[in-house]
């Protein structure tokens, strides 16, 4: 057989990266299927709520596959389908740098990547974005300096042009190049990483002006949250807007993360495979976090190819985890550890007990774990767990009520049980 090259091996997993390929997509059956559903339904925005690291930037470009006309993960998944679509699409992710739902539209205006260059080439669009908001065209596209001299008798005829607010501008933009049939079916906007806004208030309104407006442009908001107020910061029901189509990302299933493992021996032809003792131990300590998969397959498939190894065991996987550890190969997680556990031997023993308890409902009930830390010379434990919950220590446990407690990220509780301990017993 032959040897992979290192680019091959380097990039079977892939832990900072989105899957944007339907090949190396693994799973997700159903929330593919719930998306492609919202696609055809006319009227329907796509919320994509859930934990870091669970795979919702990587749905979102399936998503943004299947919008622009590739069917590649329906075929895959066997979702039926009858047709192809035709979405303008156009992905933001919203990072840092934008700071509310009016700086949200600005970019969606202005970036080349969205609409800037399509404003460009449509006149209509570019009429509506002269008229509508004369200083703020001139920024971005230069268009308004171009053309905004030779406006002026427009511009006279309707004393309010610059005033108008910036979604009017959006939504009369948006239909203006929907409406020229660039896209048989309109334009499809992913944001990404909306929960990184700060203040996405009037997002919801918006939507709803928009839906009633230009039935043709479609949202599809993506971002860490438990469901679709807390994604948009707003109280007031914004149900009927994403009606059907809030996907909440679930733990994926030990099948589905075991195919990640399948696609990774594929991409390399198998020239390294996992056995079943490694298969099982990774996918238990994902704990329904691709993520993780990603991280402790990358490591242990490039110290196999260094090692000649060509089966990779259960043993290879704990030597991969103390050098992940010890690497800090990912290094916010690693700091979130050693932040909560510091100097403290003891503290490491609860909270690695309290994660050990977890209940289905990721609540942890103290009275169990305390046994586990009794086990391992830890007697006082509700000291430690009282320090877990406090900022010094990174503020990883939130307490839920009377003796139950909960870890704020998910990721990081498969983390706390994957990591070897930091003190061995005897220090
Ligand atoms: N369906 C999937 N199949 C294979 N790998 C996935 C899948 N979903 C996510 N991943 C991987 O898991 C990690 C986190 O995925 P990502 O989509 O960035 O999650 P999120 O946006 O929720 O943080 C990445 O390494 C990504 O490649
Ligand atoms: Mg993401």
């Amino acid at each position: 057989m032959e040897k992979p090259t290192l680019s091959k091996i380097e990039n079977a997993f892939l832990p900072a990266k989105e899957i944007t390929d339907a090949d190396r997509f693994a799973g997700r059956k159903n929330a593919v299927e719930d998306a492609f559903y919202a696609l055809i339904a006319d009227g329907s925005n796509i919320a994509i709520v859930g934990n870091r690291g669970i795979g919702k930037t990587s749905l979102a470009r399936q998503i943004a596959n299947i919008g622009a006309g590739d069917n590649s993960i329906l075929d895959k998944l066997g979702i039926t389908n009858d047709g192809v679509f035709d979405f303008l699409t156009i992905y933001l992710a919203c990072g840092n740098q934008v700071s509310s739902t009016e700086e949200l539209l600005e970019r969606l205006l202005t970036s080349s990547s969205c609409l800037a260059d399509w404003i460009y080439d449509i006149p209509n669009a570019k009429k509506v974005m002269i008229n509508y908001s004369p200083k703020f065209s001139a920024k971005p596209l230069g268009v308004g300096v171009e053309l905004g001299g030779s406006k002026t008798s427009e511009a006279t005829t309707s004393p309010i042009v610059s005033s108008h607010p910036i979604d009017v501008v959006f939504t009369n933009v948006a239909d203006a190049i929907a409406k020229e049939g660039i896209a048989d079916n309109g334009i499809l906007f992913v944001i990404d990483e909306f929960d990184q806004i700060p203040d996405p208030a009037g997002f919801a309104s918006f939507l709803k002006a928009l839906a009633t407006n230009s039935p043709n442009v479609k949202f599809c908001i993506v971002g860490v949250a438990k469901d679709i107020q807390m994604l948009m910061s707003e109280h007031e029901s914004s149900d009927r807007l994403f009606a059907g189509s809030i996907i909440s990302m679930e733990p994926m299933e030990k099948k589905e993360l075991e195919n990640i493992i399948d696609n990774a021996e594929k991409y390399i032809d198998h020239y390294i495979t996992f056995d079943r003792s490694a298969r099982d131990k990774i996918s238990q300590l994902a704990n329904g976090h691709p993520y993780m998969v990603h991280l402790i397959g990358k490591f242990s498939l490039r110290a196999a190819f260094h090692e000649n190894i060509l089966e990779i065991t259960e043993c290879e996987i704990d030597q991969t985890l103390a050098s992940i550890a010890e690497r800090k190969a990912d290094p916010i997680l690693e700091g979130k550890y050693r932040k909560a556990v510091a100097s403290s031997p003891q503290r490491e023993i609860v909270l690695k007990a309290l994660a050990k308890v977890q209940d289905e409902h990721s609540e942890m009930w103290t009275t169990n774990a305390y046994k586990i830390a009794l086990d391992q010379g830890v007697d006082n434990s509700s000291q430690y767990v009282g320090q877990l919950v406090a900022e010094e220590y990174g503020a990883e446990l939130e307490k839920l009520r009377e003796r139950y407690y909960r870890f704020k990220d998910s990721l990081f509780h498969a983390y706390v049980l994957a990591r070897p301990k930091m003190y061995d017993q005897e220090d």
